[in-house]
């Protein structure tokens, strides 16, 4: 690839395309002067604070302070890379890029072709007269039409059924291995088939390209699922099983039900329950999250009812309350996941579960914290007082009040204590001082409630700091700059290793990383442009810092003014009135 053209090309989209033409179908914008104004997609909000200048060509949000250009809209609302946007918005706008990135869409072709071979040869295997993989699902209650429907397929017992099959139509042994639908043998470098005995659920892009296989064991033996590696094609965090089928259901319901399970899927869908997706085996990610969020605002976590679904339906909620969705959260009370109950009960009794049985995100972690404590002893009640504040304390402010009322209501405290409590579990703490939320894998930038535009500051001035290191000094005197607990580890890294005479070595710097860690800190370098102006960038990061501090400190103040009740204590709201007005003074300045 030639960067010259690469980036020529970049600046002719740009000159092409008007940001407000892109952005007016996607979000409605209203003319305000010399700007437009809308409603912001990237967070939930009410009064649009989204504000698309024409002249500048950029977008900003003073809700949630996302911002950029073009590409960074595109890159931002479809969930794509940087050469990814480039790439839509050149094809929008005819301009040619001829790159490595250009290609990789065409790239992509032959593994879609090879995994769509391998589908409907699994498919063909499992409508066969006589397979084990028809009788297996028959038996757990599976329909013809349904499997039809998913295109659930059969690897049989052979060696090399599929993988002669492939190469009679021209598959490469390495195209195979790289999918994992083949393996070669240690003993004699042979191909042999990976998926064998098993029924083949295959995984489907919104797009409708089969992009990779899960495949579970008849009988018994390990592991139960067998899925494929990550590939070119197949990146197990950007995709939901079943999704493909599913994303209109979600659309017309009105929100999507995450499961845990390819069955759970199956199964639901089979009784009329449509609207529904699983995660591949993985912790829900952020990328999860901003996929679903182009279908539906709203979110049912209904994973198993085991330790394990508990854990996972705690980091998802998270993960989706930050995503800017609206979640409920469900456990099934009879059955181990909700294939069992919807089996044994069917669609209607499900749907009452939905009705009367989820909780809302807050209430849920709110009830498991009070089942954790003995809340019959003071100690037991204190801890969950505690605990209940903690929770809260993560919220905005608007949602924090209506929580507070209610929480203080069904549990018998003080709501000005918890009030209290919940603002200093939220206010003493600095980002980089808060407890450290590791995600399981590691790689995923656990954001800890912060919100994109702060997580860009961090971006941007890592990526500063790699090219300069005597800006270090001063970030370090800014902890609430910290706010992803990989940024923290980079940081710590950075302690490590900073000379005032030295500028920071990559691999020194990388020694010292975790795999999440590194997997964040590649993706700064490969996403976050750094500008011209070094020092000019930096000032701005910090002043940005400074105002955002500031502008969220007022708000919360003016909200917890506006809505505070006529019994909470004077005193309180007496400092947090002359700590408003400072502020103000501050930002006059
Ligand atoms: P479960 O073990 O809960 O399986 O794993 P299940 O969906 O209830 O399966 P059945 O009903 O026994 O057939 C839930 C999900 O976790 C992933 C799969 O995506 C599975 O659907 N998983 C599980 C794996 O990827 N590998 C495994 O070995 C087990
Ligand atoms: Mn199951």
């Amino acid at each position: 690839m030639e960067s010259r053209s690469y980036n020529a090309a970049v600046e002719e989209i740009k000159s092409r395309c008007n940001i407000v033409d892109l952005i007016q179908p996607l979000v409605p914008l209203k003319r305000t002067g010399s700007n437009f104004k809308g409603c912001c997609p990237f967070h939930k909000e009410k009064t649009p604070s989204f504000v698309v200048s024409e002249t500048r060509q950029t977008y900003h949000c003073f809700g949630c302070g996302e911002h950029g250009d073009a590409v960074g809209f595109v890159m931002k609302y479809y969930n794509k890379t940087f050469p990814e946007a480039v790439e839509q918005l050149a094809v929008q706008y005819g301009v040619e890029i001829n790159t490595v990135y250009a290609q990789q869409g065409k790239r992509k072709e032959p593994y879609y072709e090879a995994n769509r071979l391998a589908a409907r040869f699994f498919f063909s295997a499992m409508a066969t007269p006589g397979s084990r993989g028809f009788a297996y699902m028959a038996n757990r209650g599976i329909e013809p039409q349904t499997l039809q429907k998913f295109g659930i397929g059969y690897a049989d017992d052979q060696w090399t059924s599929l993988t002669d099959h492939l190469k009679e139509n021209g598959i490469t042994d390495d195209m195979m291995a790289e999918l994992g639908l083949s393996s070669r043998s240690q003993k004699n470098g042979k191909l042999y088939d990976k998926f064998r005995e098993r029924v083949i659920f295959p995984i489907i892009n919104t797009q409708g390209k089969v992009i990779g296989f899960g495949g579970r064991i008849i009988g018994d033996g390990e592991p139960k699922y067998l899925n494929s590696p990550e590939s070119l094609v197949f990146l197990k965090k950007q995709n939901l099983f079943g999704l493909n089928l599913t994303k209109s259901e979600i659309q017309k319901e009105g929100y999507a039900i995450m499961v845990e399970g390819y069955m759970d899927v199956v199964g639901l869908y089979q009784s009329g329950v449509k609207n529904v997706a699983a995660s591949l085996g993985t912790a829900l990610t952020e990328q999860q999250a901003r996929l679903l969020s182009r279908y539906t605002k709203r979110v049912l976590l209904c994973y198993d009812a085991d330790s394990a679904g508990i854990k996972a339906a705690l980091r998802g909620v998270d993960v989706l309350r930050d995503a800017g969705l609206e979640v409920r959260v469900l456990h099934v009370d009879d059955g181990k996941d909700p294939d069992e109950y919807v089996r044994k009960h069917g669609k209607d009794d499900f749907i009452k579960l939905v009705d009367n049985r989820s909780l809302s995100d807050i209430d849920y972690k709110v009830a498991l914290a009070a089942k954790q404590y003995d809340i019959q002893t003071t100690d037991g009640r204190i801890s969950f007082f505690r605990s209940a504040a903690q929770i809260l304390s993560r919220l905005e402010p608007i949602d924090r009040e209506i929580y507070l009322k209610k929480v203080a209501e069904e549990y018998g405290f003080s709501e000005g204590a918890l009030r209290s409590q919940a603002r200093g579990a939220n206010e003493i703490l600095p980002a980089a001082l808060a407890p450290a939320s590791q995600s399981e894998d590691g790689t995923l930038p656990a954001s800890n409630g912060a919100s994109d535009g702060q997580i860009l500051l961090e971006k941007t001035v890592i990526r500063l700091l790699m090219g300069n290191s005597s800006f270090y000094p001063e970030a370090a005197a800014k902890p609430q700059l910290i706010v992803t607990d990989p940024g923290r580890g980079i940081f710590e890294a950075f302690a490590h290793l900073y000379r005032p005479d030295a500028e920071f070595d990559v691999t020194d710097l990388k020694d010292r990383l975790t795999e999440g860690e590194m997997a964040y800190f590649d993706q700064i370098l490969n996403t976050v442009l750094a500008g011209d102006d070094d020092r000019k960038a930096f000032d701005d990061c910090m002043r940005k810092l400074d105002n955002a501090t500031r502008t969220k400190r007022i708000r919360e103040i003016s909200d917890i003014l506006s809505m505070a009740d006529p019994s909470a204590d004077p005193v309180y709201l007496n400092d947090l009135a002359k700590e408003l007005a400072e502020l103000n003074q501050q930002n006059k300045r």
